[in-house]
């Protein structure tokens, strides 16, 4: 029996609550297989442990990580510590140290879940994003001069390496292929005049290997666009760092929601351990009242499986998430329910078990 070490980072805000149903849902998982079990180890880091230590996470917490098959994440932030601190502390370090430069989002609309759009349904929307994850506008780099002064200048600088371009397009262009569908590539060459001229130009060099793959190049602007009026011409997209954030909370919202938004961090070399996310945040404001929604930490939970060679499994994990938005089984009051986080992973469980 092989068992997987998972490293478990509730974090902040309503991230402890639905982190344990993630880790119910997994555990039922391995009862169901019988093939693999998971050993869970928690780290409490975050914001509470940054009041008492003055850090997010200690010193050698990269390494402590470090053995991991796989990371999950709850939520980070809170009030009382400003958000640049939280999330360069933890959520950026652990994406950047890991170098899990990929960030696979998908915005697929189940069956029986809220959409604002008037004429789309889940045959027009089922697009994956591939957000390039590791540099980009989140490089972190800039300077702040001559601070509450007249003469005060603020850089915040944008990095675009071809190292970091060719991977994360190349890691596109794979998935495109692999699955038969179609590359869209997002950019802003027309106004960022050096990195994203440079970003559509590796798009175009990396897609002469690939020349079996449909593609298109869109601006930034006129995808979000299209993504309202047209997202049936999306399947496999990628995009950089803040784009890819930008766009894909722009997906959430035409998919059902926040609430069922998952994330994979990826390091697609396996050096290090990737990492799955709700990508909701911690939401201070339900937290500690047993509401929030956990479909989008066992969505995530599902990518966990995949990344570790199920993919039987994260399938399954999606269509029992449909079918509770179906059947109306099981929901928490955002998707029109009235079921409690806990009652939800319950009723994840029951009908996971529950084959037809
Ligand atoms: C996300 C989040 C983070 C990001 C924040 C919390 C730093 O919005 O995962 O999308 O911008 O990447
Ligand atoms: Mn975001």
């Amino acid at each position: 029996m092989k068992t997987y070490q998972i490293a478990v980072i509730p974090g902040d805000g309503i991230g402890p609550e639905v982190m344990r149903e993630a880790v119910k849902v997994l555990n039922a998982v391995s009862a169901l297989d019988g093939g693999f079990n998971f050993e869970f180890t928690e780290y409490p880091w975050g914001c509470e442990y940054y009041l008492k230590t003055g850090e997010m996470m200690p010193e050698d917490g990269l390494e402590r990580l470090k053995g991991s098959d796989a990371i999950l994440l709850g939520a980070v932030g809170y009030p009382g510590v400003p958000d640049h601190i939280s999330l360069r502390g933890l959520l950026l370090k652990l994406r950047r140290g890991f170098d899990q430069y990929v960030n696979l989002r998908p915005v697929k609309l189940l069956e029986g879940a809220p959409c604002p759009l008037k004429n789309a349904g889940p045959e027009d929307i089922d697009m994956i994003f591939v957000r390039e994850n590791s540099e980009g506008e989140y490089s972190g780099q800039g300077a702040w001069l001559y601070p509450d002064s007249p003469q005060e200048i603020v850089i915040q600088d944008a990095v675009f390496s071809r190292k970091g371009c060719e991977r994360v397009i190349r890691y596109a262009y794979e998935l495109a292929r692999r699955e038969g569908k179609t590359l869209t590539s997002i950019s802003k060459g027309n106004a960022l005049n050096y990195s994203m001229v440079f970003w559509d130009q590796v798009f175009e060099e990396v897609g002469r290997d690939y020349p079996d793959v449909e593609t298109q190049s869109l601006l930034v602007d006129a995808a979000a666009m299209f993504m309202i009026k047209n997202p049936k011409r999306f399947q496999v997209v990628v995009t950089s760092n803040l784009f890819g954030d930008i766009l894909t909370d722009l997906g959430a919202s035409i998919s059902g929601g926040m609430g069922l938004a998952a994330g994979a961090n990826l390091d697609p070399e396996r050096r290090y351990p990737s990492m799955f996310e709700p990508i909701h945040g911690s939401a201070p404001r339900m937290a500690g009242k047993g509401i929030a929604n956990p479909l989008a930490s066992i969505w995530a939970a599902g990518q966990l499986l995949d990344h570790l060679g199920y993919p039987q499994w994260y399938t399954r994990i999606v269509d029992t998430i449909e079918k509770m938005l179906k059947e109306n089984n099981g929901l928490t009051k955002d998707l029109g329910g009235s079921a409690s986080t806990s009652a939800c992973g319950d009723a994840f469980v029951a009908m996971l078990s529950d084959r037809i």
